[in-house]
């Protein structure tokens, strides 16, 4: 789980340039309420026409909009968590595919950048890679990240669905030298995340953060999080609609209670937050 044999088989035969078709029909279970399919087009686009499949804008009002190509993109995945070939790989792949790769929370490295794709920069509760020395957001280093132009985004972490609620700790003797400087810590010793962003704690502070964040980069700004309460929800959105809908967060990132990390505690991961299953509709809803 959550990927079976079949499917495990058919990802190792694809990346290996083998056949990646299948005789007879689907083995997959299709029948429980709630299983995700995709709806196809009655008359789809024509294979040579994809370019003209028309761009998603995100943060049409910022001084500088995304087009985003592409509704499949690589999820936050730090370097630290995942290793240098790893994150080269998937810029380079995010590249072919014309895709964004989030950077996850450790930091911009060159290897994010190697590949040439788009990215989505992701400050989470340490605000590594844009950290003061007191662990606050560094205006300057934001705008040193803002000014590279591969970065068309900024996603501020609230929560992740292995561990929502969860800070961390990034043990000293995983610190090396190279991972620290990225990150803006010091090398070998013990780094700490909070469990939320210290000067995050209602609605009106996030929308004002987020707000913050797009105004100083002029790029668009969101947020990722995992949903508990949905009526949390709702009050969010009504308080947007205090604030102005020109403050809206442009994005809004959910995670499923059930997703991967590179690190959690099993209780977390098994019982807290919403699958998406569940998540999602309640959010489409809500407009
Ligand atoms: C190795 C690894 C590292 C991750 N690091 C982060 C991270 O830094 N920030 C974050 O928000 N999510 C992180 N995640 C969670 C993913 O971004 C994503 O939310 C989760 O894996 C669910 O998506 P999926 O079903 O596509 O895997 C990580 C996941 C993995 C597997």
């Amino acid at each position: 789980m959550p990927f079976n044999r079949a499917e495990r088989e058919w990802v190792y035969r694809s990346s290996a340039g083998g056949d990646n078709t299948v005789a007879f029909g689907s083995t997959r279970n299709l029948t429980p309420a709630g299983t995700v399919i995709f709806a196809n087009a009655p008359f789809p686009a024509l294979d040579d026409h994809h370019d003209e499949i028309p761009p998603i804008t995100i943060g049409p009002f910022c001084r500088h909009p995304y087009e985003a190509h592409s509704l499949i993109n690589v999820s936050g995945m730090s370097f630290g968590a995942i290793s240098k070939p790893a994150v080269k790989a998937l810029s380079k792949g995010a590249k072919l595919a014309n895709c964004w790769m989030n950077t996850g929370e450790g930091g911009l490295s060159k290897y994010h950048l190697s590949g040439g794709c788009d990215i989505v920069f992701q400050i989470g509760t340490a605000k590594y890679g844009v950290r003061d020395a007191e662990g606050g957001l560094s205006e300057k280093k934001l705008l040193e990240i803002a000014a590279h132009p591969e970065v068309k985004m900024f996603e501020l972490k609230l929560a992740q669905g292995a561990k929502p609620g969860k800070g961390g700790l990034l043990p000293g003797a995983k610190i090396t030298k190279r991972i620290a400087d990225i990150r803006g810590i010091e090398p070998g010793q013990d780094s700490v995340s909070p469990n939320r962003h210290p000067e995050i704690s209602n609605n009106k502070e996030l929308i004002e953060f987020v707000d913050h964040i797009r105004e100083l980069t002029g790029k668009p700004a969101g947020f990722k999080t995992v949903v508990g309460d949905a009526d949390w929800l709702e009050s969010l959105c009504e308080d947007i609609m205090v604030a102005g809908v020109e403050k809206a967060p442009d994005f809004i990132t959910i995670d499923s209670g059930d997703g991967g990390t590179g690190a959690a505690p099993m209780p977390l991961m098994d019982n807290v937050g919403m699958t998406i299953r569940e998540a999602l509709p309640r959010v489409v809803d809500m407009n």
